[in-house]
């Protein structure tokens, strides 16, 4: 017997960074998916493998790495840590064998390490007989979060755990609200992998430093998300468009963008986006345009002939959802 566990990647359409500082960002869980499943071990021990050729065993608090050498070390802590809040919760000591399989690119923004806790939390809850409700799923695996992403807000978790178009700000807790909404978004991805985490930092740092206009650039953010919320309930994608352009001005500023992410942004826009951003934690990674559907051809162009990969996103519904197959 094992648990199947699926959770979707995310784009962050406004507000990321200034999410951590209780800003209301809007989020889109998208259709591409990380699998993790979870079953018994006999040995006691604690087996993660990843299909990007990384595998470690855990035994007591000695670590062995199986396949990837010490990057499969690094890149499978949160899951151990996730899988870990789920054992110590509920005070089981069995032996685990988790596998992940992922369609989510990773380390570019696209949500990839917040859908694996998401799933590996539910597959590890589900194969020990425990049910979990959404909000304890994304608390378990908001402490692998913080592995990552060292002070995150928590909204790659959530909207990989609720699923749909959400608006939401720390303050809000776990209860996101939903906008019913369908939107396609063109993601054009660098390739240029980084760490989330340490573009955080980058942005604390200027904000206990009281780096001057950050809180007046905070309040124009939320000005920017409330202003999308309301082009969202009257379908006005030229104001979306436009309040994306405006947004990856704001995450300029503050010292997130790449000449990568600039360039693309650039290209598509002058390819006839609406409007384009970087979208999730910056510093290379993926940006993301908005496209009337005659654009479409001409914006992906415009990101493969950046040096980018385009890549057509759809919202995606459902959240996290975990099964029990005897297979
Ligand atoms: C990362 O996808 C989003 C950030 O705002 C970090 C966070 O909110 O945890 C950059």
């Amino acid at each position: 017997m094992k648990a199947v566990a699926v959770a979707p990647g995310k784009v962050i359409l406004y507000g990321e960074h200034f999410v951590v500082y209780n800003v209301p960002a809007i989020v889109m869980a998208i259709d591409k998916l990380v699998k993790v499943s979870a079953s018994p071990r006999e040995d006691g021990s604690l087996r993660i493998c990843s299909d990007l050729g990384f595998a470690c065993t855990y035994e007591d608090s000695e670590v062995k790495p199986l396949m990837g050498g010490r990057k499969a070390t690094k890149f499978l802590e949160p899951v151990r840590i996730a899988a870990k809040t789920v054992l110590e919760h509920f005070e089981e000591k069995k032996g685990l064998s988790i596998d992940i399989c992922s369609t989510i690119p990773s380390s570019v923004g696209l949500g990839s390490s917040g859908a694996i806790s998401v799933a590996t939390v539910a597959a590890t809850s589900k194969i020990l007989g425990h049910e979990l409700d959404r909000e304890q799923i994304w608390r378990f695996s908001l402490q692998a979060e913080r592995h990552v992403h060292v002070n995150p807000s928590g909204i790659d978790p959530l909207v990989s755990t609720y699923g749909g178009l959400l608006v939401w700000r720390i303050q809000d807790d776990s209860k996101p609200k939903k906008i019913n909404r369908d939107i396609e978004i063109i993601v054009g991805n660098t390739g240029i992998q980084r760490s989330t985490g340490k573009f955080v930092s980058i942005v604390g740092r200027k904000k206990a430093k009281r780096v001057e206009g950050i809180s007046q650039l905070m309040g124009v953010m939320s000005w920017i998300s409330n202003l999308a919320l309301k082009a969202f309930r009257e379908m006005d994608l030229a104001t979306l468009g436009a309040l994306m352009n405006m947004n990856h001005e704001l995450l300029k500023v503050i010292g997130v963008s790449h000449e990568s992410l600039d360039r693309l942004v650039e290209a598509t826009r002058k390819a006839g986006a609406l409007g384009s951003k970087l979208t999730g934690g910056g510093g290379g990674g993926c940006m993301i345009s908005l496209a009337t559907s005659n654009k479409k051809a001409a914006v992906c162009k415009a990101i493969e002939e950046s040096g980018g990969q385009p890549i057509l996103v759809r919202k995606h519904n459902a959240g996290v959802r975990v099964w029990l197959t005897k297979s």
